[in-house]
């Protein structure tokens, strides 16, 4: 399914729209300090937004960050149930109550679309519309159909996939951006010559274009490298579909399989951030990152790789792309490149431990957007 293809424009317009956004933030605070992983926040929650729900719940999007923040509390709370099931029924915490609430959210928005259905090929269509072409026309909601071959989604296998989509879109492309502006902070010498490239190949005098993107080997380079360094979600949860043996052990079928994509150990100084590793003549030039090597796998592999991927690296480079080219930055008064804080928090993704700040100063010789 191609929910996120390069077909839907209307996605790829709200990148460039988003990013032009962070880029007027960043120069309206310009001489002052900026929290980068709260604009990237901003950028990449109203970019998933827009490709899973389109124009058509556009007032609802103070609704969906709601929805996020709350259901981030919901994940990391301790529920009691969980280990005395049967005290489930009283809900002692009113967490079952919070998730039907969210729920509700999600059903609502669901409803909008039914209410007013696109085909799945149109131009302004979402990622729901998409989706509801493969629902049950059974008139029961509840029911997948099986309109297209084998595949039939009900409204539960739906309202799971918008919860992938809110998740896996926001916090991967937040948390890549704020990494990747850390790290080329925490080295001079790999800002200076990513926005070397940025000056040679786009100018002083405008700011970068979608084409330029694919014409910036080195930025792709330092993008890479955050990946392979800070994936975002560095655990990938697969099943067995048949028994097999690995590394000697054996898996039957439908265990369930944690690969911890950040520990594959195939990197020469695995912990340092050198992007011209993957530049060519570099030890590393022929890893892609796409699913077919086994050794960086930001996306996954396989059939539950992300389907996002396009779409989200699109946002990440051409957001690093247009802050690292409109502006100079710096680390607040005080604070040296050696002083950055790069630990990171476990759990389901994985932030940096403390935000990064970081001072905008204007580099173009065009006046701002
Ligand atoms: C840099 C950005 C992103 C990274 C690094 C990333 C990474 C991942 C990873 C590692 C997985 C699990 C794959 C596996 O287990 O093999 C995944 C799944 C997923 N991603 Fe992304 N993602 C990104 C952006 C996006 C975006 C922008 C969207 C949608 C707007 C998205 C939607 C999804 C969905 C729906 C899944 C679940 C797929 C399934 O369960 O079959 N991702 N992503």
């Amino acid at each position: 399914m191609k929910f996120f293809s390069r077909r839907r424009v209307q996605s790829w317009a709200s990148v460039r729209h988003e990013v032009d956004s962070a880029v007027r933030f960043a120069a309206r605070r310009s001489g002052s300090s900026v929290d980068v992983g709260d604009l990237a926040f901003t950028l990449a929650k109203n970019v998933t937004f827009m490709a899973a729900f389109g124009a058509q719940s556009h007032g609802n999007q103070g609704e969906f960050a709601g929805i996020l923040l709350e259901y981030s509390k919901l994940f990391g709370e301790f529920n009691i149930s969980d280990f005395l099931p049967w005290l489930r029924w009283m809900d002692l915490q009113g967490i079952d109550k919070r998730l039907k609430v969210a729920r509700q959210a999600i059903d609502r928005c669901i409803d909008d679309h039914l209410a007013n259905p696109k085909e799945a090929d149109a131009q302004d269509a979402d990622m729901v519309d998409g989706m509801l072409a493969f629902l049950g026309d059974s008139g029961d909601t509840n029911e997948g159909g099986d309109l297209h071959g084998d595949l039939s989604l009900t409204r539960a296998n739906i309202k799971a996939i918008i919860m992938d989509v809110m998740f896996g879109g926001t916090e991967t492309v937040a948390l890549g951006i704020e990494w990747a502006m850390a790290e080329l902070l925490k080295s001079p010498e790999e800002l200076k010559r990513t926005q070397q490239e940025l000056a040679s190949v786009v100018g002083l005098h405008r700011k970068v274009d979608d084409s330029d993107v694919d014409k910036l080997p080195y930025l792709k380079c330092a993008v890479k490298e955050m990946l392979r360094l800070h994936p975002p979600l560095p655990l990938l949860q697969h099943q067995a579909t048949q028994d097999c043996e690995l590394a000697r052990y054996f898996i039957p079928v439908g265990t369930r399989v944690f690969v911890n994509a950040w520990g594959i150990d195939a990197w020469k100084s695995p912990n340092a951030f050198r992007p011209s590793r993957f530049a060519p003549g570099g030890d590393a030039a022929a890893f892609d990152f796409r699913g077919s090597c086994f050794e960086l796998l930001p996306f996954g592999s396989g059939r539950r790789s992300c389907p996002g991927m396009q779409l989200g690296l699109y946002a990440l480079e051409l957001a690093v792309a247009q802050l690292l080219h409109r502006f100079d930055w710096s680390l607040p008064a005080g604070t040296k490149p050696g002083d950055l804080d790069m630990g990171d928090v476990f759990g389901l993704t994985a932030p940096k431990a403390v935000r990064l700040m970081a001072v905008p100063t204007p580099r173009l010789t065009c006046p701002p957007l």
